[in-house]
């Protein structure tokens, strides 16, 4: 790691906006040959960005396995604009960190820990216990975030803007503070923020350092305003900080944090032309000649502990056991798409996950009939089908930043969808209204509001699924990169 006071002295970048994440906006693989293959990524941040068009913005992000870290190798400055690959025009810096430090930081800390602690997932008889090892991750997720701070130092101009994003990197804004006084800094966090009692399963100087680290950021902005609150609430209790709930702002060891909320929105232009191209309407013709005549309820999540799928699957089959009549008439269609598979809880809740699914088959299935559907593997213009199709979607985390199914499928649906939404999802602080709102525990609860979606007169569903696209797109990426940018400002 470079000399961080180096920087402070002499600024020598250019960009005048940065944004740094964990993920960056391309991946790669080595194909056969050898050669790199480069896979470009979606989501809002990259239309975000492209939002600005500026040709000097930089967003820096790490190496997240060997080919991507042969990539920043052999790019000067690990600027993979400059080594010539197809960055979708923007600047793109992409650093090679130690793998066993990186991987301490991404499993141990960030998806092993803070991941946990936003979105309640401990079972605490057992887990978390913090002793030498969570102390060497600790130490791994401290350089890593240094090495964040470094970079962005480098590469950012005199009161350049400089975005930070999520659990990954909390660490980050105040490292950078300290490097350049001179810059702007935001944080965004994407997921849900635990409350101060299960925030404090964190060892008393790590969640002090969690919480100095994102004040460090002249702006910490959330999902929601519930989320903006939790973190509020958290730098009360843990730093007996001063906090505006009002005004949204913290005050600690001298310096005023603002928060910021921002609900990012679902994009309809792309959607909408995306979900009609020929790929998803062949997709939409083989999953009708699947179904038939029949109803569908449809999911589509990462297979992540925090979407709740086994307890989805559980509803859906206490809907078939209680209710015959829909024997015959309902499809589940399930989509689990593959992630951090590293993580052996991970793997084991996809084990589960499949289990169940197969139950469900063996329990009710029939020759002309497959209760449930369920794909592992990703499939974009699939996942588009299944929204188009949907009469009933289900969303039903135990807790999410915001959820941006439960926002996509309202604006592709083809006939109007009814949502089963989860009281505990971001999305449902916009959507409530005209979702079947369910506490995602309530296993039952879950099965009724799913008998009372796939029941729902057409007209009515038709209602609601306007409302409901209309509440999604209310603010489209672009939008919401742009007002975090003036925010700062
Ligand atoms: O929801 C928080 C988040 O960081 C998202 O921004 C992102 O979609 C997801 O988690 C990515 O997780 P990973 O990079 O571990 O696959």
């Amino acid at each position: 790691m470079g000399d961080l006071t180096t920087e402070r002295s002499n600024p020598t970048g250019t960009a005048p906006v940065l944004v740094a994440s964990n993920r960056g906006p391309v991946s790669f693989s080595t194909a056969e040959d050898g050669t790199l293959a480069l896979r470009r990524g979606g989501g809002g941040l990259v239309s975000g960005l492209s939002a600005i068009g500026d040709p000097d913005a930089v967003w820096v992000c790490a190496a997240l396995g060997d080919a991507d870290r042969r990539a920043a190798r052999e790019a000067p400055d690990g600027r993979l604009d400059r080594a010539g690959h197809d960055v979708g025009g923007q600047a793109v810096r992409m650093l090679d960190i130690d793998p066993e430090t990186f991987a301490r930081a991404y499993n141990g800390v960030a998806n092993s820990t803070l991941w946990f602690v936003h979105h309640l997932l401990y079972a605490t008889p057992t887990a978390p216990a913090f002793g030498a090892a969570f102390r060497t991750e600790w130490q791994a997720y401290t350089a890593y975030n240094a090495a964040f701070a470094e970079a962005l130092a480098a590469e950012a101009a005199p009161g350049a803007a400089v975005l930070v994003q999520d659990y990954h990197l909390s660490l980050a804004p105040a490292l950078l503070r300290a490097a350049r006084p001179d810059l702007r800094i935001g944080h965004f966090s994407h997921t849900p923020w635990a409350p101060p009692e299960y925030f404090r399963l964190l060892p008393d100087d790590v969640a002090e350092s969690v919480l100095t680290g994102i004040l460090g950021a002249d702006r910490a902005a959330f999902l929601t305003r519930r989320w903006a609150l939790a973190f509020a609430e958290c730098c009360a209790a843990v730093l007996g900080a001063e906090v505006d709930r009002e005004a949204l702002t913290v005050t600690h060891a001298g310096r005023t944090t603002r928060l910021g909320v921002h609900g990012l929105g679902a994009d309809a232009d792309f959607l909408r032309e995306r979900a009609h191209r020929p790929d998803v309407e062949e997709r939409l013709a083989a999953l009708r000649e699947a179904v038939g005549d029949r109803r569908t309820v449809v999911r589509v999540d990462r297979t992540e502990l925090s979407k709740n799928i086994v307890r989805g699957f559980q509803a859906y089959r206490h809907l078939l056991r209680t209710r015959p009549e829909w024997h015959d008439r309902v499809v589940h269609i399930a989509f689990a798409y593959p992630s951090r598979t590293d993580l052996a809880e991970y793997r084991d809740y996809t084990a589960r996950v499949r289990e169940l699914a197969a139950e469900i088959n063996t329990e009710f299935g029939t020759d002309s009939w497959q209760p449930l559907i369920l794909h592992v593997n990703d499939d974009f213009p699939r996942s588009l089908a299944a929204y188009r199709l949907a009469d009933v979607a289900l969303v039903n985390p135990i807790r999410d930043g915001m959820n941006l199914v439960a926002k996509e499928v309202p604006v592709v649906s083809d006939r109007g969808c009814a949502l089963v939404l989860s009281r505990e999802a971001g999305a449902h602080a916009e959507l409530g209204e005209d979702a079947l709102s369910v506490n995602p525990y309530d296993v039952i609860a879950t099965a009724d509001a799913l008998h009372t979606g796939l029941t729902m007169a057409a007209d009515e569903r038709a209602d609601r699924t306007k409302r409901l696209a209309a509440a999604a797109t209310a603010l489209p990426p672009q939008q919401w990169f742009l007002d975090q940018l003036d925010a700062l400002r």
